[in-house]
């Protein structure tokens, strides 16, 4: 047998936050058919995959995230219809697509969740959610407790807004009925799932009161000390196995798990062979633009999924953290949790997102790219907190803003807002100065951050063939990080400080002007791609 080729061993795929992408009706969300009818800009990205956000029936109290039918899309989204539409649309531009599975919590308007608070303390109906006489101490990570009582007295658990109470994943109906929901979508021809709080689902039997530790999770609410219920417990990977069975039924599907687990033992164990195929690299994303600690997680990823023989993902930002142009631009690079009042310095930010993109495609592996991220958007700070709506902004008393900010609607074109989102305004205010971002008005700047992830995405599939694969590094110098893949490949990000001289090779993607008499000095902040 030749090597493992499998598509999501080296895809690329583009996130798609669906309220914030195109809109199709005019009625200033995004939709499904407004996702169709940008296929063809995708496909000239050049991107793999879609990963689509939560499209189910919702009443939208956290984006989507807040499922009341998994078997249904919301009318805000388009039909069912709709949904089988896109997927054959996408398919015939060559673009797979990824469905977002929600198995933490359902929404508090699920009709499981209602028939449960219609139920007396004790009935079968609430036995497939944690219903107790007394709380815990846990925290929720939107802020707040994990806990809301009702008028009989009792409370029930979650582990994020109120409106999202925690499945009982002992009770087999759980595991039978999301067995059934990744079937349903299966047989509609999505290519694979992203699972959301892939690591939660499975609490600590009894629900013990947990110790108070300061939350070092980046991306969400968070109100200070608090404790946090357990994650990451042993019996999760029986759930995996099981949904592995599940897919490996279908030919070419794969899984990738939203996992926000630190320790790489830990971390591999969802990647074994019979459980998820890839996983979110967050020590990536978080990590600070600096050549040792970059260079450290690049070396403790490969090591992690090479036990496992799981292909690594590079991923920069998604719809839960501030948006990396932004992140980059600051004195304070790393990313342990969102803050809005520190200054960020937008052409630094920009020139060193564009680094970083050709860095995390030119890695061995899958890699990301989350809507905006193409135009070099950066994070909107100032949106009116009436128009604000994820929960973490109200369950914090806006001590936290959320992450509404890397949610404005995408600006296509046009000079004024809502720069042909659609033809009726836009859920969140789009800045005025977006208009100097528009994909139409970036298409034809050849030096725009569109235009290199055009560049860089036609090199990835065609002469450079990248994707999964070994790699070696280079020694550069102090701060500047090389490395090669074969054949002939090399990539050279420059965070020295200083312009550093390229090693042999010509030149076939640079984020920055190549500087020096042969144009053989790479600028700081830079990278390049070069043909060895
Ligand atoms: C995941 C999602 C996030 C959502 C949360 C609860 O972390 O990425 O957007 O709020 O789960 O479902």
């Amino acid at each position: 047998m030749g090597p493992d080729v499998s598509w999501w061993r080296g895809a690329v795929v583009y996130q798609v936050y669906p309220r914030s992408f195109a809109d199709g009706n005019g009625d200033g969300v995004g939709d499904l058919a407004g996702i169709e009818s940008r296929l063809p800009y995708l496909r000239d990205l050049g991107v793999d995959a879609l990963w689509i956000n939560p499209w189910y029936v919702s009443p939208m109290a956290d984006g989507g995230y807040d499922v009341a039918d998994y078997r249904a899309i919301d009318p805000v989204f388009g039909t069912l219809w709709d949904a089988e539409r896109l997927i054959r649309a996408a398919h015939r531009h060559g673009l797979r697509i990824i469905a977002d599975i929600v198995p933490n919590h359902v929404s508090d308007r699920h009709p499981w969740f209602r028939a449960a608070l219609a139920a007396a303390p004790g009935s079968p109906e609430r036995a497939r959610f944690h219903f107790r006489d007394e709380p815990n101490n846990w925290r929720s990570r939107f802020g707040g407790p994990a806990w809301t009582r009702l008028g009989d007295g009792q409370w029930y658990l979650h582990l994020f807004d109120a409106a999202q109470p925690d499945l009982n994943w002992d009770h087999p109906e759980v595991r039978a009925e999301f067995e059934a929901v990744l079937r349903f979508w299966l047989d509609r021809g999505v290519d694979g799932f992203r699972i959301d709080v892939a690591d939660r689902l499975v609490k600590e039997a009894g629900l013990p009161d947990r110790p108070v530790r300061e939350t070092g999770a980046p991306g969400f609410g968070s109100d200070g000390p608090r404790p946090q219920p357990d994650k990451d417990r042993p019996e999760v990977h029986g759930i995996y196995r099981a949904w592995r069975r599940v897919l490996d039924e279908y030919p070419d599907r794969a899984f990738v798990g939203e996992m926000w687990v630190t320790d790489p033992d830990r971390f591999a164990m969802y990647l074994r062979p019979d459980e998820l195929h890839t996983a979110f690299n967050f020590a990536f994303l978080k990590c600070a633009w600096d050549a040792g600690a970059l260079r450290e997680v690049v070396d403790r990823t490969l090591a992690t999924h090479a036990g496992v023989g799981a292909p690594p993902t590079w991923v920069l930002s998604n719809h839960d953290v501030t948006r990396h142009a932004t992140r980059y631009g600051r004195a304070d690079t790393g990313f342990v949790k969102r803050v809005h009042d520190v200054p960020s310095d937008r052409a630094l930010g920009v020139r060193r997102a564009r680094a970083a993109a050709l860095l995390s495609m030119a890695l061995p592996g899958s890699a990301y790219v989350y809507q905006g991220d193409e135009l070099g958007l950066p994070e909107v700070f100032d949106l009116p907190a009436a128009a604000r709506e994820d929960p973490v902004f109200r369950r914090t008393g806006g001590a936290d803003l959320g992450r509404d900010g890397c949610r404005v609607p995408l600006p296509w074109g046009g000079d004024a807002a809502p720069f042909e989102f659609g033809a009726g305004g836009s859920w969140l205010p789009q800045p005025a100065d977006w208009r100097d971002l528009t994909a139409a008005r970036q298409l034809g700047d050849p030096a725009s951050m569109l235009s290199l992830y055009r560049l860089a995405l036609r090199v990835r599939r065609g002469e450079a063939a990248l994707g999964d694969g070994p790699m070696r590094w280079l020694d550069l110098g102090e701060g500047v990080l090389g490395f090669a893949r074969d054949p002939g490949f090399a990539c050279v990000v420059n965070l020295s400080g200083r312009p550093a001289a390229l090693p042999e090779g010509a030149p076939l993607v640079a984020s920055a002007e190549l500087g020096g008499p042969a144009g053989r000095l790479l600028p700081p902040d830079a990278a390049v791609w070069l043909r060895t």
